[in-house]
């Protein structure tokens, strides 16, 4: 396999004329009389290459590849407006190939039915939809990690395994842990985070958080990738700040690196450039104003979900702050907002187009008679906060922060239907294989 091998992606620049090599798998194979053309990706990018069958040592090869054999080819690159990317490749050597078995998925059975296509997620992970959302999702990671570290936030790391509850004992997943029966998997790291910021002041963490959801939806995982930041002596309005900016950072990276990966998922681009702040902000009491208008059924006081979330995203062209939900749909941890305590200093941001919540935050309860306070009120036992509660009581700090769910901003930013299509394997209550 000796000469220099040539990614797809830099033929393209190459001119008529140059010899290259490349490797990678056969995409699409059609055979004409006197001609066969493969479609071969790489990693890169898929391109044309021609075979004549005047040529019978190589057609014989090419003849038994199938949908997905690999090989390396070499050949000379020849302009062809009518070839995808404007070059094809005019193959004059196989170098080596694998022809495998017939490749199980084909055109057909990939519109048929989604259930096999996460049968077979080790094959279909091959597809170019597939290659387009992990690309994004490779850039939507990165501008994560590029955000926080130019704003001198701490990479930090909580355990999966631990013994409490931080959103409600519902969603726990509980794990058999040698003789223990009060172990389960982490639903949130902020609890860690709350802890690392009396050391590091400024913490994130990317890292998979775990929810035991009973229900498949278009938006929930059991298993989701979970992008967590707190902040000693953050307020409110500088929480709202750092999530419009966050967001921007994140959606123009995308829109800077990966035009092609959106375009071949049919991605109205527009709604991506218009992200940019400032965000809509919406109070709970606004919006069940506005769901009230629409003729939904809510009262004050009763948590928005899913449904209501899609109605109110579907009048934005602009993501949605969504703040001071009332004190009993947030977890304990809120702090009540002084001035109007039955609310909390609490938010969501909701994407638009109906995608609905991809981030909560909020600031955080920082006094320690009020913490107890509430972990009694909502029927939860001290002792199971020991250690949280003791970050109130040795130099506490007013504090702020929030969780963003990345699979669900990759699946908005791709416009996709179903969060399992945001993320290589999904996991949901029938799934964890492959
Ligand atoms: O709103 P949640 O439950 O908030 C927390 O976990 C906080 N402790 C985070 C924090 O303040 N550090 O979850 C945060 C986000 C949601 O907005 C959503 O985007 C995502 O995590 N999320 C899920 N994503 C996929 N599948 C699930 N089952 C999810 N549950 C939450
Ligand atoms: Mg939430």
């Amino acid at each position: 396999m000796g000469n220099r091998v040539t990614s797809i992606k830099d033929v393209f620049s190459l001119n008529e004329g140059a010899e290259v090599t490349i490797r990678g798998w056969v995409y699409r194979k059609r055979e004409l009389k006197d001609k066969i053309f493969l479609i071969v990706r790489d990693g890169s990018g898929i391109i044309q290459a021609v075979i004549n069958k005047s040529e019978p040592n190589i057609a014989d090869i090419v003849s038994k590849l199938n949908i997905e054999s690999s090989l390396i080819l070499t050949g000379v690159v020849k302009k062809e407006p009518r070839a995808p990317g404007g070059s094809e490749i005019h193959v004059k050597r196989i170098d080596w190939y694998y022809v495998g078995d017939p490749f199980p998925i084909n055109e057909d059975a990939a519109k048929a039915d989604s259930e096999y296509l996460l049968d077979v997620r080790h094959l279909w992970v091959r597809s170019r939809r597939m290659w387009a959302v992990l690309r994004i999702r490779h850039t939507v990671f990165g501008a994560i990690h590029e955000f926080f570290r130019s704003r001198g936030y701490y990479e930090v790391q909580g355990p999966m395994f631990v013994s409490a509850a931080v959103e409600g004992g519902a969603t726990l997943f509980p794990v058999k842990y040698f003789d223990r029966e009060d172990v389960y998997l982490t639903q949130s790291s902020q609890f860690y985070l709350e802890v690392l910021i009396y050391t590091l002041e400024k913490v994130y963490t990317v890292a998979p958080s775990f929810r035991a959801e009973p229900s498949r939806t278009r938006r929930h995982l059991t298993e989701f990738w979970h992008a967590e930041a707190e902040e000693a002596w953050l307020q409110f309005d500088g929480l709202l700040k750092l999530l419009e900016d966050l967001i921007t950072y994140i959606v123009n990276k995308v829109l800077e690196e990966r035009q092609d990966e959106l375009k071949l998922l049919g991605r109205d681009m527009k709604i991506l450039e218009d992200v940019k702040p400032p965000f809509y902000r919406v109070s709970y009491d606004e919006a069940i104003e506005i769901l009230q208008s629409k003729g939904l059924k809510i009262k004050w006081g009763d948590d928005i979900g899913a449904d209501e979330e899609r109605v109110l995203t579907l009048q934005f062209d602009k993501p949605v702050l969504l703040h001071h939900f009332p004190e009993q749909v947030k977890a304990f941890y809120h702090r009540n907002d002084p001035s109007r305590p039955e609310t909390t200093l609490s938010v969501d941001v909701l994407a638009p187009e109906g995608y609905g919540e991809i981030v909560g935050g909020g600031e955080r309860i920082y006094d320690y008679e009020e913490l107890l306070g509430k972990i009694k009120k909502f029927g939860l036992k001290p002792e199971d906060y020991d250690w949280y509660l003791d970050l109130r009581r040795y130099g506490s700090v007013p504090h702020a922060g929030f969780g963003l769910g990345i699979d669900r901003l990759v699946m908005w930013v791709c416009g996709l239907d179903h969060i399992r299509d945001a993320i290589p394997f999904p996991r949901d209550i029938r799934r964890v294989k492959p």
